[in-house]
């Protein structure tokens, strides 16, 4: 379609206009409704439409502003967000500290030169060395969680010389070409194939089936460049591991010199009731994947993090792997933010102990519908609420929706309905959301009985 540019202009000066307005009138929600709902359908994908309609009835709900815990839609309904936009809020939405350091560095600098030194990168870098456990100690910074995975996959190849890699299945992450090829899920993959050659999927939480593979690579000449696991599948449905399985595994990868890519995108910066995840099971990976939450809930940023040792091959071609917009320092500033509040809140202490206050209550509530519920489980605040069918997960956060509680579907399970709210809601909202909860059971459990 081609229209006058004044056309564009005007329409464009509208939306500035709309943006810049703290209060909208009736008829401008209206419009923004109309114009989203135009928008998705003829210039974004309709298929969101439909789906929209299916979990959560009202697709006019428009999302309009959010802080702490909250969505708020365009005509004023508030949802708590026990989703938590699939693990990016976890101090919360628009931390004002986040937001601070977001606008102190806008009035000086937005994106960075590309050529002189950017000093917020290397002082991002250096926090990340310090939180990170062992000697990961180098840097990438990227624009997204499958951006930090593909970084990872090519750092490995790149230091062990090989080609092969070991994923779970049940395993997310991202969909990318590369990362893709990590991802287990066929409907997502089929469409794309051939995807990475050497690429297994195995059993999540079998070390002995993960061995074997290993073995048998080695044997065929297929060697493995790196084995790449969640600390616990997230997408997956929240399948926490046996708690020897990671130790097991680093164990087995030192053995046969294979890296072991930890994808920290969802289960890093305190969401499992520790900074990262596999310090749950006392191991350090070789590469540690962030993503999501690292620039806390405001700004789009990741990195693959990795030790002087796998590193040596990218020091004297800086080049080698690069991002335009990695590591810019509005991101950054972000971060830096992040990491702040998250130790100056003890926001890992608060997931690990609002976790132990609800998973049991969940765990209660959901044995009294046994015609529907299968289990809650979860560690920290990332937990999931498996239900018989798809069919009553949908219905259960339809409800919960209608009831102004945000959850979603985990990707790979659908079976698994979330809840991943910021780390920072109150014992009072958990409550609400359990109260909530229990009403809207007990209509599905009576639907489906
Ligand atoms: C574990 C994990 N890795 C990678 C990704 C991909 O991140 P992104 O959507 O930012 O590319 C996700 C997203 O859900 C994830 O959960």
């Amino acid at each position: 379609m081609s229209v006058s540019y004044d056309a564009v202009i005007e329409q464009s000066r509208k939306y500035l206009e709309l943006i810049a307005k703290e209060e909208l009138t009736k008829e401008e929600k209206e419009r923004v409704v109309r114009e989203t709902v135009d928008g998705f359908r003829n210039n974004i994908n309709p298929g969101f439409l439909e789906y929209r309609k299916s979990v959560s009835t009202d697709y006019t709900a428009i999302e309009w502003t959010d802080s702490g815990t909250d969505f708020i839609d365009i005509y004023g309904k508030k949802f708590i967000d026990c989703l938590g936009g699939y693990g990016i809020y976890n101090v919360g939405h628009r931390h004002p500290k986040v937001l601070t350091a977001v606008m102190n560095q806008l009035k000086r600098q937005a994106l960075h030169s590309q050529e002189l030194l950017d000093p917020l990168r290397a002082m991002l870098a250096k926090l990340v060395e310090m939180i990170t456990p062992g000697d990961l100690q180098y840097c990438f910074f990227t624009n997204s969680g499958t951006e930090s995975v593909e970084g990872a996959m090519k750092l490995a190849r790149l230091h062990t010389g090989r080609s092969g890699f070991i994923a779970a299945i049940g395993g997310f992450h991202g969909k990318s070409m590369g990362s893709l090829s990590a991802t287990s899920k066929a409907v997502f993959r089929k469409p794309f194939l051939p995807l990475l050659p050497y690429f297994r999927h195995v059993p999540y939480g079998d070390a002995d089936v993960l061995e074997k593979q290993l073995a048998s690579a080695a044997f065929s000449g297929e060697d493995v460049a790196a084995v790449i696991l969640e600390p616990i599948l997230g997408e997956g449905g929240v399948i926490i591991p046996p708690d020897d399985y990671f130790p097991r595994i680093r164990e087995i990868c030192d053995r046969y010199g294979v890296v072991l890519i930890a994808d920290e995108v969802q289960t890093g910066m305190g969401r499992t009731g520790k900074m990262f995840g596999l310090e749950h099971y006392g191991i350090v990976p070789d590469i540690l994947c962030l993503g999501k939450a690292f620039g806390g809930g405001v700004m789009p940023i990741g990195a693959f993090v990795s030790t002087s040792e796998i590193w040596e091959k990218m020091t004297p071609n800086p080049f080698l792997h690069t991002s335009t917009f990695g590591g810019n320092p509005v991101c950054c500033a972000a971060a830096i933010a992040a990491i702040n509040v998250i130790l100056e809140e003890r926001l890992p202490e608060q997931a690990a102990e609002k976790g132990n206050y609800f998973i049991p209550k969940l765990v209660d509530l959901m044995h009294k519908y046994k015609n529907i519920c299968v289990e809650a489980r979860g560690r920290g605040l990332l937990i999931g609420m498996e239900f018989v069918s798809n069919e009553v997960g949908y219905q259960v956060a339809k409800g919960l929706f209608e009831h102004g509680v945000l959850v979603a579907g985990t990707l790979i399970n659908a079976k698994v309905i979330r809840i991943e709210p910021p780390l920072t809601i109150t014992k009072a909202e958990l409550d609400r959301v359990l109260e909530t909860l229990g009403r809207v059971l007990d209509t599905v459990s009576e639907q489906f009985s």
